[in-house]
């Protein structure tokens, strides 16, 4: 298994004023200077999006949305589009996070749709799946990985497939504290790259860069990252700090080193 560099993205969801967010943004790109070996990615809401991009501008620090609509232009109240966001300079855009299935009705369909249009545009896609807690305890856990890779994916072809970050996201674990144990996360990380590899063959699954989210804090994110099949993080509520941010990199970087 390829050990890569971490990528550690930050979702901040429903959260901060502009002002913040260059703050927080600012406070990043200073300590990202001591954490080259990390790839790193913030996720602003749309308001401050461009604002945070000249913050970011001269370092190695990335820009995300959290959300965009399929559709190019047109008649649609309230949305944004892949080449909106690439004007605004986004690399990445989150795609299909278990808060927008769950409160906006996002199906496989809608999130495959979304996929295709970030790739048309050249915005990576952070492709984001993840079980609930009802479906985990009926042991349904990796028939609705597979359902949500297989529809998401679908049509996706293997040269655009290596755009594509996956984010594995169990909805019981996002916001509530409870972070699945490493062995858990592993075991799913790891039927994630095989179900990867049915489709796209070992080596692109083996390059595919999987990420878990749900509760990562600095306290966790060692032995998360010393998993086999754990590339990163996609943070939330921790990343509303530059401190528990930072942390969280630089223990998945020693982690990685470790695993060399
Ligand atoms: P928390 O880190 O707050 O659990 O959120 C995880 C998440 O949903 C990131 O997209």
């Amino acid at each position: 298994m390829a050990n890569k560099p971490p990528f550690i993205a930050g979702n901040w969801k429903m959260h901060m004023t502009i002002a913040e967010a260059k703050n927080l943004a600012t406070a990043i790109v200073k300590a990202s200077a001591d954490l080259l070996e990390a790839e790193i990615v913030l996720a602003p809401p749309f308001t401050a999006l461009s604002e945070v991009k000249k913050v970011l501008e001269d370092g190695s620090v990335q820009l995300a949305a959290q959300n965009l609509f399929w559709e190019e232009k047109g008649a649609f109240t309230g949305e944004v589009s892949a080449p909106m966001l690439k004007d605004a300079g986004c690399q990445y855009v989150i795609i299909g996070h278990s808060e927008r299935r769950q409160y906006f009705g996002e199906s496989d369909a809608g999130v495959n749709k979304k996929v295709s249009a970030a790739l048309k545009s050249g915005v990576f896609p952070i492709l984001c799946i993840g079980e609930s807690l009802a479906e985990r305890d009926r042991d349904e856990t990796m028939d609705i990985l597979s359902r949500q890779i297989q529809g998401g994916l679908e049509g996706i072809a293997a040269g655009d497939f290596k755009s594509i970050v996956v984010a594995y996201e169990p909805v019981w674990a996002i916001g509530t504290g409870k972070t699945a144990t490493p062995g858990q996360a592993e075991e799913v990380h790891s039927h994630i790259r095989e179900k990867l590899a049915l489709s796209y063959g070992i080596g692109p699954a083996e390059c595919a860069i999987i990420l878990y989210g749900g509760s990562v804090k600095p306290a966790n994110s060692f032995a998360l990252q010393s998993e086999k099949n754990i590339d990163g993080f996609l943070v939330g509520g921790a990343s509303l700090e530059a401190e528990s941010f930072i942390q969280i990199t630089r223990e998945a970087i020693r982690a990685y080193k470790e695993k060399k």
